[in-house]
């Protein structure tokens, strides 16, 4: 049995062992899967104990990715741009490999929910680590043009700066966006403290499909809001949590899961 964790604080409502379990039983993969919560400093020194044990693997979340990144030996190019990692490899000679799946995650979800994003004109609202990490992706996407939004211009500004050669990228300011978009996603942690980006309605259209990367058991604020406004279609984040680890438990075991298989039970436990 191959061992694997996920590592984050607070850590108890985590989905990640039930998904890799689930997975683990569709491809036949002998592992086994927990979820630790690592002191808030202690981050390192919880995973090398966890790397001493044999451990073949690990998932990182919040607030432990950008230190995750900081220790890897190696990095894939997503990782390296994100600047930020959730999917660690051990190898047997002691290195650790970092990657970043959220990205493919999201962008496998938006097929999966809008169709395909060739040509689109996509809004991203929000500039910190949950945006920086799902770029690359989205820029990869054949879309028409990526434009990025935040509180902060400036946070904008510089991711928008930092991609300038992968794509067309470009940072707007948030009070004076008019255009409709065809996607807006929303990588804000506003929604954590019951607020919602100052965003205007201009952005949404009849056609307009939003997607928030937060999920929980009602409709998240910001899908509310763009519901209020006339948004053509709202979908929360729970596709892109069980397409990242889909993609994580394929970087480890070589064999890629249906995520769809699971999404229904999953919504379910959600209600
Ligand atoms: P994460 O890793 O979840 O992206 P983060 O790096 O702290 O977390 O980034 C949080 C993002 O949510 C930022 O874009 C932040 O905007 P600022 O750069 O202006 O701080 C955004 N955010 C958080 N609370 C917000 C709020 N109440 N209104 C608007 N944006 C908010």
């Amino acid at each position: 049995t191959d061992l694997y964790a996920v590592f984050g604080n607070p850590i108890v409502q985590s989905k990640s062992p039930y998904i890799h379990g689930e997975f683990a039983k569709q491809t036949s993969q002998d592992i086994s899967y927990q979820a630790i919560e690592s002191p808030v400093d202690q981050f390192e020194s919880t995973l090398r104990t966890f790397i001493t044990q044999g451990a073949k693997g690990a998932n990182v979340t919040a607030p432990f990715k950008e230190q995750a990144y900081a220790l890897c030996d190696e990095l894939s190019e997503l990782a390296k741009l994100a600047g930020a990692v959730n999917t660690l490899s051990f190898t047997s000679k002691g290195k650790i490999i970092g990657d970043n799946t959220d990205g493919v995650g999201l962008v496998n979800d938006l097929q999966m929910q809008f169709g395909a994003l060739d040509s689109k004109r996509i809004l991203l609202v929000g500039a910190g680590g949950a945006a920086r990490g799902c770029i690359l992706p989205l820029l990869q996407s054949h879309i028409g043009k990526l434009v990025i939004c935040n509180r902060t211009y400036n946070k904008a500004q510089q991711l928008a700066t930092l991609f300038h050669d992968y794509g067309h990228v470009c940072a707007e300011d948030i009070n004076t966006l008019n255009d409709e978009f065809d996607i807006v996603i929303n990588s804000t942690s506003a929604g954590l403290s019951g607020e919602l980006a100052p965003l205007p309605e201009a952005i949404i259209g009849p056609n307009t499909m939003c997607y928030d990367m937060s999920y929980g058991k009602n409709i998240t604020i910001f899908n509310q809001w763009a519901q209020s406004v006339g948004a053509k279609h709202t979908v929360n984040g729970l596709g892109m949590l069980v397409g990242q680890a889909a993609k994580s438990f394929s970087i480890w075991r070589g064999v890629m899961p249906d995520p769809q298989m699971i999404m229904s039970t999953i919504r379910q436990q959600m209600s």
